[in-house]
């Protein structure tokens, strides 16, 4: 079970307050900290998060440096603690652009966590799911060589913070994934709003194409 979440509104929760927008990317880490030791507890094995797109680069100095510092926080404190949670913490996105200490720091928590095998986490930094594409197409490739390239289809993709759109993230990948947008703010998602994410994933009759399962129901679709 594949899920990725789109972790917005951090920015947004903490201008509510009066502070300032770092301050909602530090509430946010700590989210994403409690998201991952519930997932494997909800059957979630695989758990994209998109931490910093292409696009945030726009965003002012200070901020995006705030968010690199965040970043490297997190992976030196945290990395010990993912290894005894079994959690195999991985990255993807862009490199040549990162600041010069968190590069050794992200080659160093994949090392570190190669081994875990409850969880995989892969962190979008620095990521364009349209530069991805283009990356990786190769004249003549197939769905599956293009899909094993760039990485495995998405079976939920939630959004916090209100907003519903995809902001350049897993666009090959999300081809049949159910969505799930909420406005909780990432800094106040719970381990209950995944778990009700998951119910009403698991609620949902996913067709790929097909016709319903269920041709007796009154809202059934046939042709
Ligand atoms: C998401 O929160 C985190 C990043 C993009 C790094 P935002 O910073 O986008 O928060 P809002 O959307 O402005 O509230
Ligand atoms: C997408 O959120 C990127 C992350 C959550 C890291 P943005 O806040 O950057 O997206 P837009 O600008 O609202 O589309
Ligand atoms: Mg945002």
């Amino acid at each position: 079970m594949h899920v990725a979440i789109i972790m917005d509104g951090n920015g947004r929760w903490a201008r509510k307050f009066g502070w300032p927008r770092l301050d909602g990317h530090r509430r946010g880490a700590d989210t994403v900290r409690r998201m991952i030791r519930h997932a494997p507890e909800l059957g979630i094995d695989e758990l994209t998060l998109y931490a910093f797109s292409s696009d945030n680069w726009k965003r002012p100095a200070e901020e995006v440096s705030g968010l690199m510092g965040l970043l490297e926080h997190f992976i030196a404190t945290e990395v010990s603690e993912l290894k005894r949670q079994q959690v195999r913490l991985e990255f993807i996105g862009r490199r040549d652009r990162l600041p010069g200490t968190l590069l050794p720091a992200i080659t160093g928590a994949e090392r570190d966590t190669a081994e875990g095998k409850r969880l995989r986490v892969r962190v979008a930094l620095d990521y364009s799911s349209r530069d991805m594409l283009l990356a990786a197409l190769r004249p003549g490739m197939s769905r599956e060589e293009l899909s094993r390239a760039i990485g495995p289809d998405v079976d939920l993709l939630i959004r916090t913070g209100g907003e519903k759109r995809l902001s350049d993230f897993l666009l090959w990948e999300c081809a049949y994934a159910e969505f799930h947008f909420t406005p909780v703010a990432w800094p106040e998602f719970s381990e209950r709003d995944l778990e009700r994410a998951m119910e009403e994933f698991r609620g949902r009759e996913r067709r790929f194409g097909r016709c319903t399962i269920n041709m007796n129901e009154p809202s059934s679709v046939s042709v």
